[in-house]
């Protein structure tokens, strides 16, 4: 059976916990989207690793796979690896031969594409990584994918073919002086040699065949979305997404497993009790003005600073229509909610329960980003909850959340129509409240 972990937010909703608690009942732990965008805290016995692109299953010596789906950056890849291996880890880490490259060039257009665009606002805070050049070339059918790098012949093609149309784009386009990155040559033997290293360590599979062939065996298998569903390339705030599909149709394209397979299995959408956000664009629930130092007071708190950049992010109150639309996108069979012990101690917890816009309550988002912006929420207040010992209320279970706090996550489920399976009181794994194991639903 499938298990698939979404974002149902904008992001660092804190999935890698789940991934990590339900990984442990999995014998593959796959992705199917994204890059070296994501990152991923994974703490066991006080120990923390940050993986931006090893799945994180594989601190818990699961088979990692990254699906056809993901753009890979070898060089993150390695290094996390090596990094792994170093304290003691033997990662087993698959890569789709399918799986997009993102090459030097891409990470350089990233940010002069960026800089550009922010003379129109038009940015979209992007992580710098390469990814939507990446992504873009994949869509232009001039990508360079996994299975080039191992072979030479092909992989000196593409490159004659696309890397002077990145100079030209850098130089003439942009005015910029184009470096090593563009430099057929170079690119070539350094990404050579990154695929002799994939064919001596045997990483690289047919992604599809790979957990098909471990699906019909009756194996378990969990796909791991990265990112979130309002960031997600088609259903969400367009252009301040990622260019990606987080939702969970993306774990059959992304993997190339049915959808059937995925859709027999469970769908758990990963919710934070607040809304984060490291990127640009509009927040309706954002905490801004006479709200700062609530704002400041959560983002210590919750650590809210990127795992990828270390970029502060910008709180606000839940936003339930984000919610709403998540659950239809993704057909969420269950949730999980992460940080209800951030929100406590404070004198007053909100959500937006809907919108207002142009004189109509709206109950989820709509679909222009422009629209959305516009939309002011209607707040609804909730009883505050009390600081307690969160690791003691770990240890008892959840009956010993305060009842403020079960009553928010009674409302959460009953909104977005799924139960609540999980609930995080802490970053540790041992302080994530299990009502639902997934894979024994
Ligand atoms: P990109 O994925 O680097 O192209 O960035 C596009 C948008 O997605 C930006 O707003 C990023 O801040 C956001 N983003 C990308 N990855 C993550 C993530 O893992 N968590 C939260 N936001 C992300």
């Amino acid at each position: 059976m499938t298990v698939t972990i979404v974002g149902s937010q904008l992001g660092d909703e804190g999935k890698g916990a789940l991934v990590d608690l339900w990984g442990g009942d999995a014998d593959v732990v796959a992705r199917y989207q994204g890059g070296d965008n994501a990152g991923h805290t994974v703490v066991e016995d006080g120990d923390e690793y940050k993986l931006s692109l090893v799945p994180s299953g594989a601190v818990r010596d699961k088979i990692g796979v990254l699906g056809n789906g993901c753009v890979v950056n070898p060089k993150t890849l390695f290094e996390e690896i090596d990094d792994l291996r170093d304290r003691g880890l033997e990662p087993d880490v698959r890569v789709a031969r399918r799986a997009h490259v993102i090459m030097p060039y891409h990470r350089v257009l990233d940010g002069i594409e960026e800089e550009a665009k922010s003379d129109s606002d038009l940015d979209a805070g992007t992580t710098g990584r390469g990814i939507g050049p990446t992504y873009e070339d994949k869509a232009g059918r001039r990508g360079i994918r996994v299975g080039d790098l191992l072979d030479p012949e092909v992989l000196r093609d593409r490159l004659e073919y696309v890397v002077p149309q990145k100079r030209a784009l850098a130089e003439d386009v942009f005015g910029v002086d184009a470096g090593d990155a563009f430099d057929v040559d170079a690119v070539f033997e350094e990404y050579r040699a990154i695929g002799e290293r994939f064919a001596d360590e045997s990483m690289t599979v047919n992604a599809g065949e790979f957990l098909g062939s471990r699906v019909d065996d009756g194996e378990s298998v969990l796909f791991e979305g990265a990112q979130g569903t309002s960031i997600d390339i088609d259903h969400g705030i367009y252009p301040y997404v990622t260019s990606s599909n987080p939702t969970a149709g993306g774990a059959a394209t992304g993997t190339g497993v049915g959808p059937t397979v995925v859709g027999r299995g469970e769908v758990v959408g990963i919710v934070k009790a607040y809304l984060s956000r490291v990127g640009t664009g509009p927040l309706p629930t954002e905490l801004t003005g006479d709200d700062e130092e609530l704002a400041d007071y959560i983002r210590e708190k919750g650590g809210e600073f990127g795992t990828v950049t270390g970029r502060p992010r910008r709180i606000g109150w839940l936003d339930v229509p984000m919610l709403r639309h998540a659950a239809r996108a993704n057909g969420f069979t269950g949730l999980a909610v992460n940080h209800i012990d951030v929100l406590a101690g404070l004198d007053e917890v909100q959500v937006g329960h809907s919108y207002d816009l142009d004189g109509e309550e709206l109950f989820t988002m709509p679909a222009t980003t422009e629209r959305w912006g516009r939309c002011e929420p209607n707040l609804r207040e909730f009883e505050p909850w009390p600081e307690v010992d969160w690791s003691a209320v770990a240890d008892e279970g959840y009956g010993a959340i305060p009842d403020a706090a079960q009553a928010y996550l009674d409302y959460l489920a009953e909104e977005v129509g799924a139960p609540v399976y999980a609930v995080g009181v802490g970053p540790d794994r041992a302080q994530t409240i299990e009502l639902t194991n997934p894979f024994q639903a």
